[in-house]
């Protein structure tokens, strides 16, 4: 029995939506196991900007850094995407919240789910059994670093990729250490033959490699890896890489698992931990109660594992999870004939949980 305070940030599009899901089954779970998980709302992006001018408001912050974990929706709005004159943007408050709880390790896994296979664009003999996760660095590179902007006359834009020692040292002891929990190899994508920030990484990452001697350390160019990901992902264990090309490769990723909606992430910082689906606000469907929340769901679930240290509790979600795909309980980005919606689907994950329990009771076990 656990009693803990988790930040809930829903934030825009179908954020709101998907995040309800992932309470109503982190709230199956609370019922199952006898905990008490208390939710503290706070205001993100859009949101947040329409009531208070700011997309990551102090209070936000507050309720964030006091929370046992932070579980977060979507960031993002047509309405300042179509405006380049719009002074503050929804994705400022995204950034900001990354920078402001030092979230500088970004972990994404990407699996392909076997009911899922005859859903993938890709071959199935090319998709079976991948599992790899992704350190993708998430306070630093081309995303923040200075200078950035317009020339005086406007004619000329620039963005600067700066790395610390320090700041690519930090993720990627995280990531040999996953490795060395996994099937121990590590990939460090970069693109060392054009960028000096990508040849720091490489000289730190191989001095920090001579600590992990169980794992092996393969270097691999970007644009080798992101043909890699799709003719073999079952090549990869661990990735480790700076922010931008975590970004693209991740997307790139969610191709093998069936789709985006599906996946998880895990943002780690030295004290604080939040969890969103990878997927952004996707605001064409927001509001339909179409849109996949199992990309939120199974951030509950490394919510519970990574944070709460509650491996039990997750992996009965993923069991759940499992079992709506194996039924075909999946929204129309997975099966666009027989769809069901946004809140069948965490109702028959919750239900499945509940039922669990039942089941259990009598040998007196969980899973
Ligand atoms: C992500 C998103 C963000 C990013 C955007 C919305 C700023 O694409 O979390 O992957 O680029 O990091
Ligand atoms: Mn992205």
């Amino acid at each position: 029995m656990m009693k803990k305070v988790i930040a809930v940030l829903p934030g825009d599009g179908i954020g709101p939506e998907v995040t309800a899901q992932a309470i109503k089954v982190l709230n199956a779970v609370a019922e199952t196991f006898g905990h008490e998980f208390i939710y503290e709302n706070a205001l993100i992006g859009a949101a947040a900007i329409d009531e208070t001018g700011d997309p990551f408001p102090l209070e936000t912050e507050n309720v964030c850094k006091k929370a046992h974990a932070v579980l977060f929706g979507a960031i993002g709005d047509p309405k300042y995407d179509n405006n380049p004159a719009a002074k503050v943007r929804p994705e400022q408050g995204l950034l900001k919240m990354r920078a402001n709880l030092g979230l500088f390790a970004n972990v994404r896994p990407i699996k392909s789910y076997p009911p899922l296979y005859s859903k993938s664009p890709l071959k199935t003999s090319r998709i079976e059994n991948v599992d790899f996760v992704v350190y993708r660095e998430l306070t630093g590179g081309i995303y923040f670093g200075n200078p950035r902007g317009r020339s005086e006359d406007g004619n000329q834009a620039f963005d600067t990729c700066v790395y610390s020692r320090e700041e690519i040292s930090r993720i990627s002891h995280m990531a040999f250490e996953a490795a060395g929990k996994r099937k121990g190899k590590v990939t460090l994508v970069d693109k060392a033959n054009v960028l000096a920030t990508s040849r720091l990484w490489r000289e730190v990452v191989k001095e920090i490699a001579e600590e992990y001697k169980e794992v092996n350390l393969e270097f691999m160019f970007v644009d080798n890896a992101a043909m890699k990901i799709i003719t073999q992902p079952s090549h990869f264990d661990v990735i480790l890489t700076e922010n931008l090309f975590g970004d693209i490769l991740t997307d790139e990723a969610s191709v093998i698992a069936g789709s985006l909606g599906l996946l998880p992430s895990a943002s780690i910082g030295h004290k604080t931990k939040l969890f969103e689906p990878i997927h952004g606000s996707y605001p064409e469907v927001a509001g339909k109660n179409i849109a996949n929340p199992l990309g939120a769901i199974l951030s509950a679930a490394l919510m519970l594992e990574l944070a709460l240290n509650a491996p039990v509790e997750a992996r009965v979600i993923r069991e759940a999870v499992n079992h709506s795909m194996a039924k075909g309980i999946v929204t129309q980005d997975i099966d666009p004939v027989s769809s069901y919606s946004t809140s069948e689907v965490g109702e028959f994950i919750a239900d499945f949980i509940h039922k669990k329990q039942m089941d259990d009771s009598s040998s007196m076990t969980i899973i």
